[in-house]
């Protein structure tokens, strides 16, 4: 392959993995989901079966996002023992900014075929601030 095909080749895979978004938010909130979302709930969301969930189509990454926003803080402690099929453990991520939980749940909200409204970092904000 020439090195004129490799570079084309290279630039149509950058460009087919970030399908007509605006560089920013979207790219950003991707980062923090490959430093600490992907290792357990994949490249392309799909999870690990028995455990950790798809993020495609997940009821709770596509819902209302007040609980989203908790439970990604808190992690599985946030549920009862009993609520979970899963022998992973999903930690909290407190820890990551406002505006990092935002560019991350509006992530996971508008990749791997989902299409829910994105999470504001005000959401974020508000969900922290509850006990
Ligand atoms: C160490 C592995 C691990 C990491 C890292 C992790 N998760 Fe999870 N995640 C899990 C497990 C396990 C569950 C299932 C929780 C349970 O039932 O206890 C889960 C559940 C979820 C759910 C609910 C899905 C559903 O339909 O029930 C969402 C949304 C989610 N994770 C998002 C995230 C995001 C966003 C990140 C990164 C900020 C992340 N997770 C990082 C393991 C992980």
């Amino acid at each position: 392959m020439t090195a004129n095909k490799a570079l084309t080749v290279c630039s149509f895979i950058t460009f087919a993995a970030f399908p007509a978004q605006p560089a920013g938010a979207q790219s950003s909130g991707q980062e923090v989901y490959n430093a600490y979302c992907m290792e357990c709930h994949q490249a392309n969301g799909t999870g690990v079966p028995n455990m950790q969930p798809s993020l495609k189509k997940s009821k709770k990454a596509l819902g209302d996002p007040a609980p989203l926003i908790k439970f990604v803080l808190k992690g599985s402690a946030d549920l009862d023992p009993s609520e979970t099929i899963y022998s992973n453990i999903m930690p909290g991520h407190d820890f990551l900014s406002d505006s990092e939980l935002a560019a991350v749940l509006t992530f996971i909200r508008q990749s791997f075929g989902n299409n829910a409204p994105l999470v504001s970092e005000a959401a974020v904000r508000a969900a922290r601030a509850q006990p």
